[in-house]
């Protein structure tokens, strides 16, 4: 099928390349030259484990282009929206500038009968007021939300858990329902859950599946609070709450809580919409868990200041990890870049390093030091926190070594994601995040 894909981030870049992998003609577009030039080279401009190969493989075949003119979408079957939906500036809701600009421009491209298909994480209710402009073209405007987690974005594209379709009533919502289907024909054949529901259901979808992993989160964050003043530890309750099968152990991780393009804006942007509509109290939870996650970053800090006596002044501080997860470049909202920051301001040299984020982490703090070379980068540490589990720091970095290389023995393990008793066994001061 011919499919263009508006918007080339972190979601469109990978859909388009995805879907030219499963077999589809893909138009990829974009306003940012820099990122179609780069895209068009080959060259992924962000880091996602295997995109670069099936964005190689699709350019070589010639099923995959990019272009930064709208006009190249006309031809497609179906066009995916995938543009960005940050958080405003003076407030809490979702900027709409970019999907409404998408719109707008793809609008003169429409052919009736070509599917529209929004994937950006939106208010619910923006299909139905997007869906009037749409359909006067003889386009029908679909959602179709995004569930990729970054780091395994390529796999959850290929291979998701599950597809919403939200669609129209009448013979137009279910033609674009087949449609859709034939687009994701791998998944589906493979017996891959389709779901098809109307447009509100499938936006709602989309952040109230965001807004439980938010407060799943929070929730285990806020009984390290509890196990911090009752000397419990936070990561065996988790293990044994996990294993009840209605809860599970998955995002029970507690530590310096969650950061990201998607999980703290859209779980503002779901209060503000709550509100707008009259059921602000329906979601009034979210600022908790907002309250919560935010108090994280504020507890690593304090575990790094108080194995200083109150004060990490001219302290040399190692900061294992910038992106806001593993596997990923990603900085925006970045819980462990907040920590660097933070301990910054107090007046510590902080030294950061990551194996993908440096680049992105320097461009916009630039007043941190940055050392690719993770071991270069805990040469004379007084203390260390490891604040992104990649496994560079998780697994691979033996306390023994870490100890010829640092000054001091405080290392602060703000994922909990390190062996405590090992690192203390080699002489370390450990501390966890609601462990005792
Ligand atoms: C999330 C959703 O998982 C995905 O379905 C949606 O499409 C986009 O938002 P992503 O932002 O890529 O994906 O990251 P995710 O893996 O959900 O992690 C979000 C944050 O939560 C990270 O900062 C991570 O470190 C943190 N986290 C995750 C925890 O603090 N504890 C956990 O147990 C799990």
């Amino acid at each position: 099928m011919r499919l263009s894909v508006i918007g080339c981030g972190y979601l469109g870049a990978v859909h388009a390349a995805a879907m030219a992998s499963i077999g589809h003609e893909v138009v990829g577009i974009d306003v940012d030259e820099r990122k179609i030039a780069s895209l068009s080279k080959g060259d992924a401009p962000f880091f996602e484990p295997g995109l670069q190969e099936i964005l190689s493989e699709g350019l070589a075949s010639g099923r995959l282009r990019f272009s930064t003119d709208m006009a190249d979408a006309a031809g497609a079957a179906v066009h995916f929206v995938g543009v960005g939906t940050p958080q405003q500036k003076d407030g809490y809701a979702a900027d709409m500038t970019y999907v409404n600009a998408a719109v707008d421009a793809l609008i003169p491209h429409l052919a009736a009968g070509d599917i529209v298909a929004g994937k950006s994480t939106v208010p619910v209710g923006t299909a139905a007021t997007l869906a009037e402009r749409v359909t006067p073209t003889g386009a029908t405007l679909v959602w179709n939300p995004e569930f990729l987690r970054e780091g395994w974005a390529v796999q959850d594209t290929v291979d998701p858990d599950r597809l919403v379709a939200g669609v129209p009533a009448g013979a137009d919502g279910e033609r674009a329902a087949d449609i859709l289907r034939e687009v994701y024909h791998p998944s589906v054949a493979k017996g891959t859950p389709f779901i098809v529901t109307d447009l509100a259901t499938a936006e709602l979808v989309k952040v109230a599946a965001n807004a439980f992993l938010a407060t799943k989160i929070s929730f285990i964050n806020a009984m390290a609070e509890i196990a911090e003043v009752t000397g419990a530890d936070v990561t065996t309750l988790a293990d044994a709450i996990g294993h009840d099968a209605r809860i599970g152990r998955r995002f029970l991780g507690a530590g310096i809580g969650f950061g990201g393009g998607c999980l703290p804006k859209d779980i503002r942007a779901f209060s503000a919409r709550a509100e707008e509509l009259g059921r602000g109290e329906s979601v009034a939870f979210l600022r908790e868990i907002d309250a919560i996650n935010m108090r994280r970053r504020d507890r690593a800090v304090d575990l790094v200041v108080d194995a200083f006596g109150g004060s990490v002044y001219k302290k040399n501080i190692t900061v294992l990890g910038a992106a806001f997860k593993p596997h990923s470049d990603d900085i925006r909202d970045s819980p462990a870049l907040d920590v660097a920051v933070r301990l910054h301001g107090l007046g510590a040299w902080v030294t950061v390093t990551d194996p993908e984020a440096i680049e992105n982490a320097r461009r916009v703090h630039p007043q941190l030091n940055y050392v690719e070379d993770r071991d270069e980068a805990l040469r004379a540490a007084d203390a260390v926190i490891v604040v992104t589990e990649w496994d560079e720091y998780r697994r691979q970095l033996d306390p023994a070594h870490a100890a010829t290389l640092a000054t001091g023995r405080v290392v602060v393990d703000g994922r909990n994601c390190l062996d405590a008793d090992a690192w203390r066994a080699a002489g370390w001061d450990y501390r966890g995040m609601g462990r005792p």
